[in-house]
């Protein structure tokens, strides 16, 4: 190992209390919550908002029984464990499975093979997941230790949103209107919306610390439409992971996070005790003319040796919609390891990623101009299957069910970042049709960001299956014959969720040694209800190693 932060190794041993569980049980059920004066009934696993932390080694395989006791349909997904063979267990409503209907149940395999570091699980049908979320924590297995400074405490942190409305009226309103959904009335910070909220004082996160000792932050944005900006007073913070893989230290004031990632943040506790400490979140929007919610989490650091605290000090976020400091912290992310990029690829798949309108009978709809709000991945808005999933199809000759036909390339060239591009290209076709993959096959994939519709908003993507190099991101339209050549083939950050920027593009790349159905889409939930998903299959290679595993006992019914 070359690389000088190898003396590490030599420091840390880590210590996994609970990875020896490898049987969980999950049991979905609506339980009432109250926050800002108001009580509804969510949606939980085993009562619990957020979900429980799972703990495992790298390498684990892990059984979770899903017992549905709610009065809704549920699947589960373990965002960023690649699954090597088992898209059977990979959680897509309608992608991978059928829906988990009230009464039934389904055990997950979940395998864990190259992830490092932090993960996470979330409910995969409709907004589900908005109340049904948790961290997975992943540990080097013994006698392998971490690649950075040992911590003496780990701190889960997991921001979401809330809605005073059952998440169910906010989908059954926008589906049936066309429109935008309603915005948020809170965010929240391990579920205290903090106390600039109504009705919130008691309901802040506090962080209790000691002076000089160094806490691991382990963080995902579980937002359903917002990318996040998170800093906390007066203490920066190091990057040390992203999307389950280790990267370079990185020192930070703040950070920024799309729905889907995770992050692995270094915070020392080296103020002055005395003091109290802010930690504020609150959104990245680049584009003012679409409705958000803007309002700020808070949470409290303290040291535990404080007695009065005389001083109060707030963050500096960066203002909403400063792009500039968004990317930057996204650019910086490097990848621990240099040389392990795909320099040689054998196809390139060029997409745009954008919002639609479809038309309504009369201008019926409440969308723009009487309209339906869609999107699209190359003009295709994608139809989700209702009655059997694409992968028992796939995997069973099922025919009628998808096409095969996903474009490579955008089927008009237009400048898809235009100031007022023409209104005929704003419709886009309803289609199931999937990307067919070989085995084996080094892919590069471009998303291109357009400002079709309001001119155009950020996405962030994510790819089920695998994880993924982010090699460049860029304003403007892609430029095929030079942009290439800007790419950082040499220590790119290894994600599975890459944001591509307003009017902008972001280039990714992997190979394909993951047979499976799996599925792409903006994490945006908004997004992913209005069709920008795509569907790749990757076929099997020729060894038995290289096979989708048989299917699992007991999958739930499709019907
Ligand atoms: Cu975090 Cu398709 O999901
Ligand atoms: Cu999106």
């Amino acid at each position: 190992m070359s690389h000088p932060l190898f003396i590490y190794f030599l420091i840390s041993i880590s210590l996994c209390n609970g990875c020896t569980a490898h049987r969980y049980t999950f049991t979905v059920k609506e339980v009432p919550y109250t926050k800002l004066c108001s009580t509804k009934k969510i949606l939980t696993v085993n009562g619990q908002f957020p979900g429980q932390t799972l703990k495992v080694y790298k390498g684990d395989t892990i059984y979770v029984n899903v017992r549905n006791r709610a009065s809704q349909n549920i699947t589960m997904h373990w965002h960023g464990v690649e699954q090597p063979r088992n898209p059977w267990s990979d959680g897509p409503e309608y992608i991978t499975q059928c829906p988990i209907r009230p009464g039934s149940d389904f055990i997950y395999e979940v395998i864990f093979s190259i992830e490092d570091t932090t993960v996470w699980w979330h409910a995969h049908s409709s907004w589900t997941r908005a109340t049904v979320h948790g961290l997975i924590f992943v540990y080097p297995r013994p006698p392998t230790s971490l690649p950075f400074p040992k911590s003496d405490h780990e701190i889960p942190l997991i921001f979401g949103e809330w809605w005073k409305k059952d998440v169910r009226e906010v989908v059954e309103r926008f589906r049936r209107t066309g429109d935008e959904p309603n915005v948020s009335d809170a965010l929240t910070i391990n579920g205290h919306p903090g106390f600039l909220y109504p009705c919130s004082k008691s309901d802040t996160f506090e962080l209790m610390v000691e002076k000089s000792k160094t806490y691991r932050i382990r963080m995902v944005n579980s937002a359903m439409n917002l990318i996040l900006f998170f800093a906390i007073a007066k203490h920066s913070l190091t990057v040390v992971a992203a999307d389950g893989h280790y990267t370079k230290p990185l020192n930070s004031t703040y950070i920024t996070i799309s729905p889907g990632q995770t992050l692995d943040l270094l915070l020392h506790a080296d103020q002055n005790p005395k003091h109290t400490y802010y930690m504020a979140a609150r959104a990245y929007h680049s584009n003012p003319g679409i409705n958000f919610d803007n309002s700020t989490t808070i949470g409290i650091l303290r040291y535990t040796s404080s007695t009065s605290s005389s001083s109060k000090h707030y963050p500096n976020l960066p203002y909403y919609n400063d792009t500039a400091a968004a990317f930057r912290f996204y650019t910086n992310i490097k990848s621990l390891y240099s040389g392990q990029v795909p320099v040689k690829i054998s196809r390139r798949i060029i997409s745009t990623v954008s919002i639609n309108l479809l038309p309504c009978p009369n201008d019926s709809c409440q969308g723009p101009n009487g309209s339906r709000l869609a999107a699209s991945m190359n003009n295709i808005s994608f139809v989700t299957p209702n009655h059997v999933d694409i992968l028992k199809a796939y995997y069973y000759h099922i025919k009628g069910v998808y096409g095969t036909r996903f474009p490579e390339f955008p089927p008009l060239l237009f400048n898809f970042t235009a100031e007022d591009p023409p209104l005929f290209l704003q419709t886009p076709r309803l289609a199931t049709e999937v990307k067919m993959i070989k085995y084996g096959e080094a892919i590069e994939i471009v998303l291109q960001g357009t400002s079709l519709v309001g001119g155009g908003i950020d996405h962030p993507m994510h790819l089920h299956g695998f994880s993924f190099y982010v090699v460049g991101v860029g304003f403007g339209n892609y430029n095929v014959t030079e942009d290439p050549s800007n790419y950082n083939l040499e220590d790119p950050p290894y994600r599975n969720t890459a944001t591509v920027p307003r009017n902008g593009w972001v280039a990714i790349r992997f190979i394909a040694e993951n047979p499976g159905v799996w599925f792409m889409h903006c994490h945006f939930d908004r997004h992913l209800s209005w069709g920008m998903n795509v569907v790749f299959i990757v076929q099997n290679g020729r060894g038995l190693d290289q096979h989708i595993l048989p299917p699992p006992p007991n999958l739930p019914l499709c019907y």
